[in-house]
């Protein structure tokens, strides 16, 4: 038997094994010394146990070898379970009604004093965390992210593997995707000047599988994407990607809601309502400006363009001659928004790109202030404020500008002012389904349509006629599952049949040309019989973050990479040997 094997774990310690001999292998979270008594603390993945060194139960060496202990030194100590004083029972620890008094010791490896402290509550920079991020990693804090992370991707494997989904695993080293972000290259030695790309998802494999009919697949998928960092972005992120065969969206979506409330019952102790609530990806604009919409509290947006017709307002009767919109919220109680507050939300509006932000108040005795006063009658105000029940104490904001800017902005103010005024129910799970995307969306700068999900998914069959007709408005038949106002995953039915496909890359701008240099391998094999099919992929990343109440995805993953996609501990992107570039025959341009 090694020095080190254990019998127990740390947290494991209890008044159950009162008098139990025990041998416990772990780091030293602090020591305390008090002269011929010497407590330390041991801690391992399951807890913290407090052990008494002192000469009633152990040699003067053994002692004199704990007067040396620090803090992250690796040890082994052999003692005693035995219960505490009632007046020394440690509350704040699971294990504070015991302590171990210790016969024997062993250093099993010395520690230098760690560059961060080994506790939740130590408020170091975050850069110096990742620089050491196998130490931040001992923290409970990240281990238990991370176990509930392993717990979550289980919990959806159980239900999955039960609903006869197969697992495989698709090429890392493959042929550019189009998610929309930038791909990761890796250069062939092989075939000099040619080059892999690393998957922004398993896509176009999923599909391919379906032909292959497998009918039910699954994986646990790495996904690559060169895009800027943000919050809940990281260049490289994990799937749980799903396809199934002969299906209609409402399959797959009872699919993903049963995993779903499968991690939700396992690990968050909810019964979730299902089926889950729908709302058009239309309604969802309309009301809460988002395509993700928070739906935790209400305050939702309403248009007030029939209130304003012929109002005289320049700006309000410019805006809906150009077909734009007026749209409003009604913040209730928010009389009590200052003139300096309101300014600050007007700047807040203008980064969303509209003009400005108008208001209506009614105070507390009836009194009506408005930055439309001098621009609007009274009548016209009077009407506005029926129409969104503006009661006294109420504040009312409002936009006009193009459709989608001015829902997108009121839609950011509305989440903006529920957070700054505390509107929002922490303890609330609200999820529900976005269906009805549009297929298109104009891409002002290439001055063509970009597939707003991805170029694979199907258009609605209602909407195929419009195709040809008004490609704009063609919906597709795609869905998102969003879980407070963050999108938990996507998914869509697909295209399979090759003139279909053919007849997208076309409207998106693809000649046909390049759309058989970049995907002729995919329209060659719809035309070998594939099945209708359709898939989801959820972000495990976001998932666990937002289950976890994190801020950050770089809480919830083992060594994520900081904003501009370097990783702090092993310092990378870094310089290669020339040799290396030399055998790929690249360059690097100064
Ligand atoms: P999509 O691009 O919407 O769909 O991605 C699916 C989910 O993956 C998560 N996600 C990310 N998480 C962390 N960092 C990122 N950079 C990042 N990008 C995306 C999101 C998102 O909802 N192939 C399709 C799925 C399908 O149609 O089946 C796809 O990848 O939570």
């Amino acid at each position: 038997m090694a020095v080190y094997t254990r019998t127990h774990m740390c947290g494991e310690m209890n008044e159950s094994l009162v008098g139990t001999q025990v041998s416990l292998s772990a780091w030293v979270q602090k020591s305390r010394n008090l002269g011929s008594l010497i407590f330390v603390w041991l801690r391992d993945r399951s807890g913290v146990v407090q052990v008494v060194f002192d000469q009633n139960h152990c040699s003067e060496d053994v002692v004199k070898l704990a007067n040396k202990l620090r803090s992250e030194y690796v040890v082994n100590i052999k003692g005693t379970v035995c219960k505490r004083d009632e007046s020394a029972i440690n509350e704040n620890l699971t294990t504070g009604k015991v302590e171990i008094f210790a016969t024997e010791l062993n250093i099993i490896n010395e520690a230098q004093t760690p560059p961060i402290y080994i506790d939740d509550t130590a408020e170091e920079s975050e850069a110096l965390r990742l620089k050491y991020r196998y130490l931040d990693i001992r923290k409970p804090k990240i281990q238990n992210g991370l176990i509930f992370r392993h717990q979550v991707i289980r919990a959806l494997r159980e239900y999955i593997d039960e609903q006869g989904f197969v697992e495989v695993e698709t090429p890392i080293l493959t042929k550019s995707t189009p998610e929309g972000a930038r791909d990761y290259l890796v250069p062939s030695r092989v075939r000099t000047g040619e080059f892999y790309a690393l998957p922004q998802s398993p896509q176009i494999y999923k599909q391919l599988l379906m032909v292959g009919g497998m009918e039910r697949y699954y994986q646990v998928a790495r996904c690559f994407r060169d895009e800027d960092g943000r919050a809940d972005r990281q260049p490289e992120f994990t799937q749980f990607d799903m396809e199934m065969s002969f299906i209609e969206p409402e399959d797959i979506q009872s699919v993903v809601e049963g995993a779903f409330a499968n991690v939700f019952k396992k690990y968050m102790h909810i019964d979730l309502q299902l089926p889950l609530p729908r709302i058009t990806w239309k309604d969802a604009m309309y009301q809460y400006g988002s395509d993700k919409p928070d739906t935790r509290f209400e305050m939702r947006i309403q248009v007030i363009n029939d209130e304003l017709q012929n109002c005289g307002f320049s700006v309000f009767e410019t805006a809906l001659q150009n077909n734009g919109i007026i749209c409003a919220i009604n913040v209730e109680n928010g009389a009590d928004i200052s003139r300096k507050q309101i300014d600050k939300l007007q700047e807040f509006a203008k980064t969303y790109h509209v003009n400005g932000l108008a208001y209506i108040k009614v105070q507390e005795d009836g009194e009506i202030k408005s930055s439309l006063s001098k621009v609007l009658s009274d009548t016209t105000i009077a009407n506005i404020i029926e129409k969104l029940h503006v009661k006294k104490g109420d504040m009312a904001f409002i936009i006009a500008d193009k459709e989608l800017v001015a829902l997108t902005a009121m839609g950011q103010l509305r989440l903006h002012i529920a957070k700054e005024r505390n509107m929002i129910d922490k303890n609330k799970y609200n999820l529900l389904w976005v269906i009805e995307f549009p297929l298109l969306e104009w891409d002002e700068e290439a001055n063509r349509f970009v597939a707003m999900h991805h170029p694979f998914t199907s258009p609605l069959p209602a909407d195929f006629d419009m195709m040809d007709v008004d490609p704009g408005k063609v919906r597709a038949n795609a869905y998102d599952l969003v879980l407070n106002g963050i999108e938990m995953g996507s998914g869509s039915i697909r295209i399979h049949k090759s003139d279909l496909q053919a007849k997208m890359f076309k409207m998106l701008g693809f000649t046909e040309e390049e759309a058989n240099t970049k995907f002729g391998f995919l329209l060659e094999a719809f035309k070998y019989g594939t099945p209708p099919h359709g898939g989801f992929a959820f972000g495990i990343d976001r998932m666990v973050m937002v289950l976890m109440g994190a801020d950050s995805l770089r809480d919830v993953i083992a060594f994520p990479k900081i904003q501009n996609g370097n990783c702090l501990m092993m310092n990378t992107p870094s310089a290669v040997h020339e040799e290396q570039l030399n055998v790929l025959k690249l360059k690097i341009q100064e």
